[in-house]
């Protein structure tokens, strides 16, 4: 019998025992650099490093209890019982942490997001990096941020970058046992204050019909982009790297929306297809380049993940003017101004 089995039951009369419960809160992050394309799917390891900000103000909030009188996982997502693929992905995430600390017992998983978890801000980078920490702890299992990262990629590969907050590289490695494939905080939430990522959820945005564990795949095995994509990425994240380390916006912005139109390009010569834009979406990036072009300068970068909405990334003098700007065009239904901020910790 393990530590865990035999733990008094409350239920029966007994003192009570250890509670295997805990409460971790974790943030979405926004890629400069895209993951897409798994070169171990099982192990969760990338093509390729990816590189993103984590946010502040958006959580999500994970708890985790562990109940040897529970007889299945019960998982709870914002509010209502989760059925069909959101749920088995809690389940087959919670197989793993039970294997990994030898413990056989059903968990309930509450978990709650507060931002809406279909505008496409990466509920689940957030939402796995959340449960990792919180089924782990749950069992007290202290791992450090590191390995949490590499669990949390087992959930989804973008969660691994949301336990570290500012600004965060997640290291594809070339290990065929993925120990050097890892996220890792390259500068801290205060590294650059002046800049700022603006959120636009735009209306009508549709929901996504393929996870994008999926969708990546075939665009791997269907894109006739995808490796030159692959060629250009090393050298393209040592100036995303440099930029940010000087605080450059002017280098930096020409480099995040040159990403995003690679990203973008292999997604479109995928068959089929994927197209994540809404019409909305695509005025966008226009008003962000003509914006520009006008101004002489860099003032805003685009980014987007697979999803219809827009991140654009301004600095702090030229925020309002952007913001008017692109809140004025149809179709757009708020704007949000978030800073960089700190990564997943334990609140209970
Ligand atoms: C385009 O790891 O979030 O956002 O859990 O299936 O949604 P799912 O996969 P996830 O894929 C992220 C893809 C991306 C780029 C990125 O965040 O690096």
């Amino acid at each position: 019998m393990d530590k865990y089995s035999s733990a008094p039951c409350p239920r029966h009369g007994m003192p009570a025992g250890p509670r295997l419960e805990a409460t971790y809160e974790a943030p979405p992050n926004i890629a400069l650099v895209k993951y897409w394309g798994l070169r171990d799917r099982e192990r969760g390891l990338p093509y390729n490093s990816s590189l993103s900000v984590t946010l502040d103000r958006l959580r999500s909030r994970t708890t985790v209890r562990f109940d040897p009188d529970l007889r299945d996982d019960r998982v709870e997502l914002n509010g209502a019982a989760a059925s069909g693929g959101p749920r088995d992905g809690v389940v087959r995430f919670l197989d793993r942490v039970r294997r990994l600390a030898g413990v056989p017992h059903a968990a309930e998983v509450r978990s709650a997001n507060n931002f809406p978890t279909a505008s496409g801000m990466a509920s689940s980078a957030s939402g796995f990096a959340a449960l990792a920490g919180a089924a782990t702890a749950a069992l007290g299992l202290s791992l450090s941020d590191r390995r949490l990262s590499q669990l949390a990629r087992l959930g989804s590969g973008s969660a691994s970058r949301s336990i570290f907050g500012g600004f965060v590289e997640w290291r594809a490695g070339a290990r065929p046992d993925g120990e050097d494939c890892y996220a890792r905080p390259l500068y801290g939430p205060d590294h650059w204050p002046a800049l700022l990522d603006l959120v636009v959820i735009v209306k009508g945005a549709p929901t996504k019909q393929v996870r994008s564990e999926d969708a990546m795949q075939t665009s791997v095995a269907t894109s006739p982009v995808y490796r030159r994509r692959q060629a250009e990425l090393p050298a393209r994240i040592r100036k995303i790297r440099s930029a940010i380390g000087a605080r450059d916006a002017r280098r930096l912005f020409p480099l995040i929306m040159e990403e995003c139109d690679s990203f973008r390009e292999v997604c479109e010569t995928t068959r089929p297809s994927l197209d994540y834009l809404t019409t909305t979406s695509r005025a966008l990036l226009g008003e962000v380049r003509s914006m520009n072009r006008e101004e002489g300068r860099p003032v805003a970068a685009y980014t987007h993940d697979a999803g219809a909405h827009m991140h654009v990334f301004t600095l702090a003098r030229d925020a309002p003017r952007v913001r008017r700007r692109l809140s004025s065009l149809p179709g757009v239904e708020r704007t949000q101004l978030l800073r960089p901020g700190p990564g997943a910790r334990r609140v209970r």
